[in-house]
């Protein structure tokens, strides 16, 4: 059973890894986004909902998706809760900051952050990164000048 912040948490939980690939990441922060992102599905549902971490490749990307089957958020709110201090309830724990840092973390990192959220749908968030580049590339053809560290005079 999973444990977030030294609470354990009864819900459905899911993995689903489509795809496998690369990526040229600061795993450190990369986690940070995406504990943000399973602490908020936590935050949101209780049991018998469900919390589903998947991963797939999307073109020359790769989709991250933390999703749940919350009450899902309202269309006008889905822009705001973007930004700094923004939460949906004031009621509610919590400083508003996770969704900015999760925006941070993942446009640092040439990144997208989509959310697919609706009353009564759930709310998906999905984390696009790019691809990291192709290390078996051809090799450049011989005789071609080489990129010098010194700078010419
Ligand atoms: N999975 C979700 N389901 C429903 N609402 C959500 C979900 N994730 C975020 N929200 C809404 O977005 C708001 C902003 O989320 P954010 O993570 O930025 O802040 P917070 O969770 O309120 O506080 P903090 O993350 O700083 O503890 C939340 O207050 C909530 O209204
Ligand atoms: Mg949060």
């Amino acid at each position: 059973m999973p444990c977030v912040a030294g609470v354990t948490v009864s819900r459905r939980w899911r993995l689903e890894i489509q795809d496998e690939a690369e990526l040229e990441a600061d795993g450190t922060r990369l986690g940070l986004a995406l504990d943000a992102l399973v602490e908020n599905a936590v935050e949101h549902t209780a049991e018998p909902d469900m919390i589903e971490l998947g991963a797939r490749r999307v073109g020359n990307r790769v989709a991250i998706t933390v999703r749940d089957t919350g009450p899902g958020i309202p269309p006008e709110q889905q822009e705001r809760i973007f930004e700094r201090f923004a939460r949906g309830s004031p009621g509610r724990r919590g400083a508003g900051l996770g969704l900015a840092i999760v925006k941070a973390i993942v446009e640092a990192h040439r990144g997208q952050v989509r959310i697919a959220s609706g009353p009564g749908r759930g709310s998906t968030f999905e984390i696009l990164l790019p691809l990291a580049p192709r290390r078996d590339g051809p090799p450049p053809p011989a005789g071609e000048p080489q990129p010098s560290r010194r700078g010419s005079r």
